[in-house]
């Protein structure tokens, strides 16, 4: 797959145009490139005018944005009021369409959708909002979310924005540890989760993990519970409460708390090169544009649309674009609560055709998954409605997108492969449906208002482009946008050395990037140590902890490397103190001691026990050395010269050779 990937680089494989997309918002590439150019040549102007346009105001706003990336101090949209749920809900119903479709639920089982209007998504979310201020819950408060994929999910996060409370929402695949050390670093007060999650046909203790989780956070107050699967569940007297029985009681309005353009929407965890989990924090008038303008101009929304990304609340892609970007533009939002594969490989096209689905938004993991059950699911189905597909989270590599252009797309769709992090907000490149050539493998061309410079990692200096010739470098941006992260919880510094500080004046993606003769990106993977496993982010320093904890264990190192499915797997190599031995009960061991500090996505494909690791003299750990190897491709471990001890890469590669 790594040839492939490389392989497209720079060169088209295989152009197409998307014919699906006749009167699409952005008609062609040279109005792109004039939009674009205008956008960033005056991104106040641009942002200025459609936040006026595209968003409700309780106050306008005096000043479109103030401070510089080099400060670290943004702001956008200075004195302006809003409130999100106001504009992802009451907006349509005052608009006459409360009776149109907000969010349809394709439940784990087939066959038993439940779809709720935007009146009904307006009165539960006041229910909940009302629940919340009935027990103390109040503006500025952190609370956390430990939710199944069920509408509840989506109901609580835009309760939480109902009364100005920020939502933390953990995915709910993350172990007990993982959960506790989320809610310990928000510290947040309050926890909404469900009895049990129920996910291909399984279900996920989500009530007894919370419990595990915060058994030691005695700061919280109350641990709101929904019921999903009924299964019986303990409940701590005083502290756990049913909802249910709670929103009976509750009348179906909630006034919106007027919140300031730059107050907090929520923070998110993410993982980075080093230490913990960072909280990011989104604000709440630059996020809801961002999410709402890219949703509406990339998936090109139109009255009747039945929009579907299958990813999960946990995450950023379901922030914004299951949640956010879709209600704030009054469109049709399916939230899928089951996989790819349950109960067959035709499950996403069963989705399709039972709701008409007419945008489709996936990982390539999950496409490589459906590949390797052939065309026929996706010919089983009539897939006639879908106009553009999507993809997100990792680079896709070309066979997988031919593979989803060809079967699912009939060679009629738009294939929009989109860029962007949890840091970002919202996709930040991405070709236009219609407008934009496609490149198998190319996330394409900046979206508006969005300058992107490729720099080169080591002297910092801009790789300019020169038409007709290819460039590499890692991906900046050069100019603010109103999604982007505004700081890390508690930790600005960290914020400012990990996204500002690296190249002074630019947000650094952290993502290397080519850039192809016609200046077309292909974002390669990152180039700090932070893994990509079936598009989850894994920091390399979280597993080697998590290793480490544990009694047997001296040293860790953990590195990807190209996996056919998950994009990246996951090597630990692991020195063992002295007086423990390999056995495959230690090895089982030690993967359950990643699954339980930080849950089963992150679950290691290769342990390596050895002796030693290769150092340079100076201690230094040559992690490139232990990926080639891993890789099998230790032909090509480059120079060698600084290994303290070169005799520990043979071994290594002897080892590796007996595991793969
Ligand atoms: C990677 C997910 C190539 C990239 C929205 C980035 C991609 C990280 C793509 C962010 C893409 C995401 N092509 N790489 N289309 N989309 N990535 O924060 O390495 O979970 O930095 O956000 O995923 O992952 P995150």
């Amino acid at each position: 797959m790594a040839e492939e990937k490389g392989s497209a680089v720079g060169e088209v494989v295989h152009e197409v145009r998307s014919h699906s997309s006749k009167g699409a918002h952005v008609a062609s590439l040279e109005k792109y490139k004039k939009l674009h150019e205008d956008s960033v040549r005056d991104p106040s102007g641009y942002w200025g005018r459609l936040a006026r346009r595209e968003l409700k105001w309780m106050h306008d706003f005096d000043k479109v944005k103030i401070g510089s990336l080099k400060n670290g101090d943004l702001a956008w949209f200075v004195g302006g009021k809003l409130n999100v749920s106001e504009n992802c809900l009451d907006r349509w119903v005052e608009e006459g369409r409360g009776d149109d479709v907000a969010i349809i639920w394709e439940k784990d089982e087939p066959g038993q959708a439940v779809k709720y209007t935007y009146l009904e998504v307006l009165h539960k979310v006041c229910q909940i909002a009302n629940v919340m201020r009935k027990f103390g819950v109040k503006k500025g408060d952190p609370v956390t979310l430990y939710m199944p994929m069920i509408p509840e999910a989506a109901f609580v996060m835009l309760a939480c924005a109902r009364i100005g409370a920020p939502h933390s929402v953990v995915f709910a695949g993350f172990s007990a540890e993982a959960l506790r050390a989320r809610v310990d670093d928000v510290h947040s007060k309050w926890i909404f989760t469900a009895d049990e999650g129920l996910r291909g046909g399984r279900t996920i203790p989500l009530k007894k993990t919370v419990d595990d989780a915060i058994s030691s956070c005695d700061f919280v107050n109350k641990c709101f519970v929904f019921k999903r699967t009924g299964a019986d569940v303990s409940m701590t007297e005083g502290r756990d409460l049913w909802m249910e029985p709670e929103l009976e009681g509750q009348r179906p309005y909630c006034p919106p708390e007027v919140m300031d353009a730059e107050d907090p929407l929520f923070y998110l965890y993410t993982s980075g090169s080093t230490g913990k989990p960072k909280g990011l924090m989104h604000s709440t008038a630059g996020y809801i544009l961002y999410a709402q303008t890219t949703c509406k101009i990339i998936f090109d929304l139109r009255p009747g649309d039945v929009y579907a990304c299958v990813a999960d609340v946990g995450w950023i892609t379901g922030h914004s674009y299951i949640v956010y970007g879709p209600l704030a533009n009054g469109t049709t939002t399916l939230m899928f609560e089951s996989t790819p594969l349950y109960p067959d490989a035709g499950r996403y096209w069963d989705v399709v055709e039972t709701h008409s689905v007419t945008q489709f938004y996936t990982a390539p993991t999950a496409i490589r998954a459906l590949m390797r059950h052939g065309p026929e699911p996706t010919e089983k189905y009539d897939l006639s409605t879908l106009r553009i597909l999507g993809t997100v989270g990792e680079p896709i590599n070309p066979a997988a997108w031919t593979w989803y252009f060809k079967h699912v797309g009939k060679e009629r769709c738009a294939i929009i492969d989109t860029y962007w992090q949890t840091e970002t907000g919202g996709i930040i490149v991405t070709p236009l449906p219609g407008a934009t050539p496609l490149k198998p493998g190319s996330a394409t061309l900046p979206f508006f208002g969005i300058d992107l410079e490729v720099l080169d990692p080591q002297s910092g200096k801009v790789v300019p482009f020169v038409e007709g010739e290819e460039s590499s470098g890692v991906l900046c941006v050069k100019s603010a946008w109103p999604s982007m992260t505004r700081t890390v919880f508690n930790n600005h510094e960290r914020y400012m050395n990990t996204y500002l500080k690296p190249y002074p004046g630019y947000y650094f993606t952290g993502d290397g990037v080519t850039r192809d003769k016609d200046g077309f990106f292909f974002v390669t993977g990152r180039v700090d140590d932070v893994l990509n496993v079936s598009g989850h982010r894994i920091g390399s320093a979280e597993i080697e902890s998590a290793l480490v904890a544990h009694d047997a264990v001296a040293e860790s190192a953990c590195v990807g490397f190209p996996h056919e499915v998950k994009g990246e797997g996951i090597a630990c190599y692991v020195i063992l103190k002295l007086g423990n031995e390999e056995t495959d009960d230690l090895i089982k061991d030690l993967r359950n001691q990643i699954r339980s500090v930080i849950g089963p996505f992150a679950s290691p494909d290769y342990i390596v026990i050895t002796p030693a690791l290769p150092k340079t003299r100076s201690g230094k750990l040559m992690r490139r050395v232990l990926r080639k190897i891993i890789a099998l491709e230790a032909d090509q471990l480059g120079d060698t010269s600084t290994l303290a001890d070169p005799s520990v890469v043979d071994s290594l590669i002897e080892k590796v050779a007996t595991l793969r």
